[in-house]
């Protein structure tokens, strides 16, 4: 993330994107290549083709890199967990607020891992893709009475209770669909993660979860055993997200499976299942450390589990973990057309060249929310022009709407050419908007050579439409 960098200079920090090179550990999804003729193409597809087609802005999903990942998941975590191992045995719950529509849940589904949710709406588009509701969870910190009847009567697996005064809302909502809710809790164990490092505190001052300092997962765990309409299923731990270090994992789950074996000594309940949440990193420039493959996490969460539990004298819990972003992020990019080049000149007698797309904080507001850093590649051309510092902007009307904040980039970019920017699958159209009224980009799913639209552009038609004048 820029902080890190203040000191530099812009043209130490202006990288040419990494080049497509196939592996899962790269910026680019894996069938994305370079012809002989310089342009990109995604599993077969010429960019070019791509957008003469379906025009530009767009998101470009590639469907069997996604699913790829998604089956490593899976398979990882069954080994890993497997009774075999000495454990119970494991599920993975693909974090939807990353990206989801319904192919894309379906996908994921198919290739063995279950959906979380996190509102009304995700939950509406998992079982419009016919998940069954017992591979779904339903997060969030403030469900609506709605919300809940929704899971419950559509028989979702698991409740992740965040609050004392939401238990008695589930139960209230169970008494009167006359069922039992299955529920788990959410814990705060203190650690926070998020790029390379993680923090350990005790007390926190954020608004999800049940602190286990202080005693309020505790007493969830207490308010729910006391009530018939709910069945305690779960305890939950999410730490954070774009994790790189795995220590900030392994130190969550000691602490949340030392909670489940106090609950079992006091109340004589061992709890089943213990959740160590989503935030695996994904490599987003190639500059950042290696990302971790699912088989990695797995075993290192499987050994630290296997440890804790033997060290805590308890059987071991089955596990659920819920990946998003590394399922989903690097099985995207976004395709873009260049507008308007304009070099400015800095105060250290250099210059940067400021290159307009199409597009911009309404299709990825990561940059802008987080300083969040991407690459971008020409896409439509080869180039042997010499690199230029160079700064991706978008079109709105903001001087904080910046879609690459350095890279370097041929110095004959010009109005026309294409532009990808990788790594724009998990929380890029997920979590668009339509500032200045700009429409939201289609999400574009690339196969085997053809192209299949799974979300469609907007128009400023559907934007007049919700407009009743
Ligand atoms: N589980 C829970 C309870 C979560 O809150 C999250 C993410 C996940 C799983 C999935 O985390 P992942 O594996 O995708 O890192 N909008 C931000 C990320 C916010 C994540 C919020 N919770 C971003 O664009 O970086």
């Amino acid at each position: 993330m820029s902080g890190a960098h203040a000191a530099a200079a812009p043209q130490e920090l202006a990288r040419t994107a990494p080049e497509p090179d196939g592996t899962p550990a790269g910026v680019w999804s894996t069938s994305v290549r370079r012809g002989e003729d310089g342009a990109l193409s995604v599993a077969g597809v010429d960019v070019r083709a791509i957008a003469a087609e379906h025009g530009t802005p767009a998101y470009v999903v590639d469907e069997a890199d996604l699913r790829a990942r998604a089956r490593a998941f899976a398979v990882a975590f069954d080994a890993a967990f497997a009774p075999a191992e000495g454990l119970a045995g494991a599920d993975v719950y693909y974090a939807g607020k990353a990206f989801l529509s319904v192919a894309v849940a379906r996908w994921v589904h198919e290739e063995g891992l279950r959906i979380d949710t996190s509102t009304g709406g995700e939950l509406a588009v998992a079982l419009r893709a016919q998940v069954p509701g017992a591979h779904i969870g339903l997060h969030g910190n403030n469900k609506s009475a709605g919300e809940i009847a929704a899971a419950l009567t559509h028989g979702v697996g698991r409740l992740v209770v965040d609050s004392l005064p939401e238990i008695e809302k589930v139960a209230a909502v169970a008494a009167e669909l006359g069922v039992r809710a299955p529920v788990m809790v959410r814990v705060t164990t203190g650690v926070h993660a998020g790029g390379h490092e993680f923090i350990a505190t005790a007390h926190e001052d954020q608004k999800f979860g049940l602190s286990l300092a202080s005693g309020a997962a505790r007493a969830a765990v207490d308010a729910i055993l006391a009530h018939e309409e709910l069945e305690l299923v779960g305890l939950h731990s999410h730490i954070g997200s774009q994790i790189l270090d795995l220590a900030g994992f392994e130190v969550a789950a000691r602490a949340i499976l030392g909670l489940r074996a106090e609950i079992a000594a006091d109340t004589g309940v061992l709890v089943g299942e213990v959740d160590l949440g989503g935030g695996y990193g994904i490599a987003y420039t190639g500059t950042e450390g290696a990302p971790n493959a699912p088989g990695a996490v797995a075993a290192a969460l499987a050994d630290v589990v296997r440890r804790a539990c033997a060290d805590l004298g308890t059987a071991p819990p089955r596990i659920s973990v819920e990946p998003g972003r590394s399922v989903v992020g690097p099985s995207g990019l976004t395709l873009y057309t260049v507008g308007t080049v304009k070099p400015v000149a800095l105060d250290d007698g250099g210059s940067r060249t400021y290159v307009s797309v199409d597009g911009g904080m309404s299709d990825n507001i990561r940059p802008a929310l987080y300083q969040a850093d991407y690459t971008a590649a020409l896409a439509s051309r080869a180039s042997r022009a010499e690199p230029v510092t160079a700064r991706v902007v978008g079109k709105h009307c903001e001087s904080g709407d910046i879609v690459v904040r350095h890279v370097a980039l041929p110095g004959d970019v010009a109005d026309g050419d294409l532009l990808a920017v990788p790594a724009t699958g998990a929380y890029g159209r997920s979590m668009a908007s339509n500032y200045n009224m700009v429409p939201r980009p289609p999400v574009l799913a690339v196969d085997d050579g053809t192209v299949r639209v799974l979300v469609r552009r907007e128009t400023v038609d559907d934007l007049l439409a919700l407009d009743l004048g």
